[in-house]
């Protein structure tokens, strides 16, 4: 595998349920996303996309095949896989889930994997545009601003991976588009991998991916390969 794979999928197939409730949420799906990579992934609602993200994130195990982050594969074992996770993924979700009774900089502190991230909390908040808010509460925030203090603590590691999945889904297009901004600027250091119902902001992907029923479809058009 080439040296600049960050993040692959060998026959990943994630199986929910049994019996007639059987969903193959994710099926033999084979992926590689190489550091520098803007990755869009869409498809329609049902079609496994936060399945897809959750099992590239290590935060599912898979029925059958694997994935494999830095050329070490994500395995059985919860600790190794948390440690991956939390040393090289940054994993943005639709909500930002930030702790309630904690401010900005300390949800992003608690987050961070060494005890000197002080400064790197600052600089990293005025990238992300949440330097005046660093102090507060989440619940004195706006949505837009919730979800840039998810950045900052999605980010806090300078992650080698950043996963998103439908950032900008309650946001109005200027906050998402400021939000993508973010995201798009990680690109250069990591890969990134964004699903979205909202093509304008995939502007400036190199591929987007069209998942249906749990897998790749080969989709035509100058933008969309896979
Ligand atoms: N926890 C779960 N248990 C059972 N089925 C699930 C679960 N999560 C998702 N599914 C099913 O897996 C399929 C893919 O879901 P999902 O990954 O959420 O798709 P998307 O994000 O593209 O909307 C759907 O048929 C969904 O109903
Ligand atoms: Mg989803």
């Amino acid at each position: 595998m080439s040296a600049d794979v960050v993040l692959a999928a060998r026959g990943l197939t994630l199986v929910y349920g049994e019996g007639p409730r059987r969903v193959r949420a994710v099926d033999g799906l084979e992926l590689e996303v190489r550091r520098g990579e803007f990755v869009g992934l869409v498809g329609p609602s049902g079609s496994g996309k936060s399945s897809l993200l959750f099992l590239l994130a290590g935060l599912r195990r898979p029925t059958a095949g694997h994935v494999e982050l830095l050329s070490r594969r994500l395995d059985d074992a919860p600790d190794r896989n948390a440690e991956a996770r939390r040393r090289h993924v940054g994993f943005v979700f639709q909500e930002p889930f930030l702790v309630p009774y904690l401010s900005v900089r300390e949800n992003a502190l608690v987050a961070a994997l060494d005890a000197d991230a002080g400064p790197r909390v600052e600089a990293l908040a005025a990238r992300v545009g949440v330097t005046p808010l660093l102090d507060e509460r989440p619940h004195r925030l706006s949505g837009g601003e919730r979800q840039r203090a998810g950045l900052l603590r999605a980010l806090v590691n300078a992650p080698d991976l950043v996963l998103a999945d439908e950032p900008t889904a309650f946001l109005d297009h200027p906050t998402g588009h400021a939000v993508m901004d973010v995201l798009r600027a990680e690109v250069g250091r990591a890969a990134l991998v964004v699903v979205t119902h909202d093509p304008e902001m995939l502007a400036g992907a190199d591929r987007v991916l069209h998942l249906r029923d749990g897998a790749l479809e080969a989709a035509p058009g100058p933008s969309t390969t896979c």
